[in-house]
């Protein structure tokens, strides 16, 4: 009998883009933490690094000390690049993670083009959220050229307390910008998540485990995906 190795095509679930015009708000953070997140659960991740390595560098980490499952991990400097081989690329992946940044970047305008969900995490201070405006036109000019980009804003570095009146002030605040539904899965501030994040790891991988920020994290990727499986 002649067994064949049937190659079935991979179905590109999700294109996220984890992007701020601001730098220091948790993009690199999160875009790490997703994507090893989704990894774990046994998709074929692609993790983008379009903003300044910080990405790319955690995941090489993470290569160093041979830690399963290895991440795919690639860097763009620029929009034409990063469309191109986004493009080219995507059939082979099942979840696609951009990290992408800058007020002028061309790779965060790129990125918008061909994403399905933009992540915005913004920390709960009113210079974080005033920035929202920034990406709010981004979106704008995003949506003139494409439709059905879903853009969502979450807190992250959020005070550890339950009833932070920083927290409610600036989750209220960005319910006013049209452009971000606001995605009621806060990340904390957490050391677990800097250390992880800058090893390379899942909080969950962590050797002293810190089952906050595990928690935290779950239920940011599974409100991330589900919502958009469902729509
Ligand atoms: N939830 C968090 N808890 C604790 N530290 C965090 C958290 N998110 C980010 N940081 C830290 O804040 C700094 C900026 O985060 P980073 O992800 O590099 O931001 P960006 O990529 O947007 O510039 C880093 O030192 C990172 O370790
Ligand atoms: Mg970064």
């Amino acid at each position: 009998m002649i067994m064949r190795d049937i190659q079935l095509p991979k179905v590109v679930y999700m294109i996220l883009t984890v992007g701020n015009t601001k730098g220091g708000v948790g993009k690199t953070t999160l875009a790490v933490q997703i994507a090893i997140a989704r990894a774990m659960a046994g998709r074929d991740v692609w993790l983008i690094d379009g903003d300044r390595q910080g990405t790319a560098a955690a995941i090489a980490a993470r290569a160093e000390v041979g830690r399963q499952p290895g991440i795919a991990c690639a860097q763009y400097a620029d929009g034409p690049a990063l469309r191109g081989q986004v493009q080219q690329q995507r059939d082979k992946w099942q979840d696609i993670v951009i990290d992408a940044g800058g007020r002028d970047s061309t790779a965060l305008r790129a990125a918008l083009i061909l994403s399905d969900v933009l992540l915005v995490p913004f920390a709960p201070r009113s210079y974080d959220v005033w920035a929202l405006d920034d990406m709010a036109a981004l979106v704008d000019e995003a949506n003139s050229v494409r439709d059905g980009l879903r853009c969502f804003a979450v807190m992250n570095q959020a005070d550890p307390g339950e009833h932070s009146a920083d927290n409610i002030e600036a989750a209220a605040a960005v319910a006013e910008v049209p452009q971000f539904a606001y995605l009621s899965a806060p990340i904390r501030r957490r050391k677990a998540f800097s250390n992880a994040s800058g090893a390379g790891l899942a909080v969950a991988e962590l050797a002293s485990r810190d089952p906050k920020a595990c928690t935290e994290l779950e239920a940011l990727v599974s409100s991330l995906f589900n919502i958009h499986m469902n729509v």
